[in-house]
């Protein structure tokens, strides 16, 4: 059976969305997963995602929120937004998820690729990876062909090719052998491209092929489980908004 890989990403405690993606996977015959980061954070359901990854068994890589929600650490670099729901998702968590956060680490090698959250040249500094000189820098620390990561919530894809980044559209395409790419599968939980369907990609390392797919879900029922929860309600509202 050929491997094909699901890489999922910035789910941000975002179960409806994660469960959405995990079903349309598995339709298109996913038998492998990864992960990126940010498991947890801006979202109602911390326990029940590190619990959907666990179970899947996937090569998980830590987030920022992930490492800030899993360490009572200063969050001078939060935006008090991001701050409150750090602090909420901190005393959610059971100690076994909060254990299972700690282990994570911040680069991955798993079927042949590097996954990262933020970039590979500091990726314990969180940095954003949104143009091509950003890419570059990452791409030079990139010893495999192919690296997936998250953290700006946007789907791209950054080609590498004779010493030039190029940026592709995020889509369906086959990987070139002469050439690296960095590929940030976008987020299931919290997308910022004005679209507000879940993002995640399918790799199927046999035909170099990789696939970024859409998936719409209950929207609203995550919304409401953010207001149950007593969260701030920008964190609803802004997922109407793909912002
Ligand atoms: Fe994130």
């Amino acid at each position: 059976m050929d491997r094909k890989i699901a890489v999922l990403g910035d789910i941000h405690s975002n179960l409806e969305a994660l469960d959405t993606v995990i079903e349309d996977a598995r339709a298109q015959g996913v038998n492998e997963w990864l992960c990126v980061g940010d498991v947890v954070g801006y979202n109602a359901n911390p326990n029940e995602c590190c619990a959907r990854i666990r179970e899947l068994g996937a090569v998980t890589v830590c987030g920022n929120h992930d490492h800030y929600c899993a360490w009572r650490e200063p969050l001078d670099d939060f935006s008090p937004l991001a701050a409150t729901v750090v602090q909420w998702t901190r005393d959610a968590l059971s100690s076994e998820n909060t254990e299972w956060l700690r282990s994570l680490h911040h680069v991955e090698l798993a079927a042949g690729l590097t996954l990262v959250h933020a970039t590979l040249d500091g990726p314990a500094y969180w940095g954003y990876v949104f143009d091509d000189l950003d890419a570059e820098t990452s791409i030079s620390y990139q010893k495999t062909q192919v690296c997936f990561h998250g953290h700006t919530h946007v789907p791209v894809a950054f080609e590498m090719h004779h010493g030039r980044v190029f940026r592709l559209a995020p889509g369906i395409f086959r990987l070139d052998a002469g050439r690296k790419y960095f590929l940030n599968t976008g987020s299931i939980g919290q997308p910022r491209d004005g679209d507000v369907r879940a993002s995640y990609c399918i790799y199927v390392p046999s035909d170099k092929h990789v696939e970024y797919r859409r998936v719409p879900y209950d929207i609203e029922k995550t919304q409401r489980a953010i207001y149950d929860a007593g969260l701030p309600t920008r964190l609803a509202t802004r997922l109407s908004e793909g912002r």
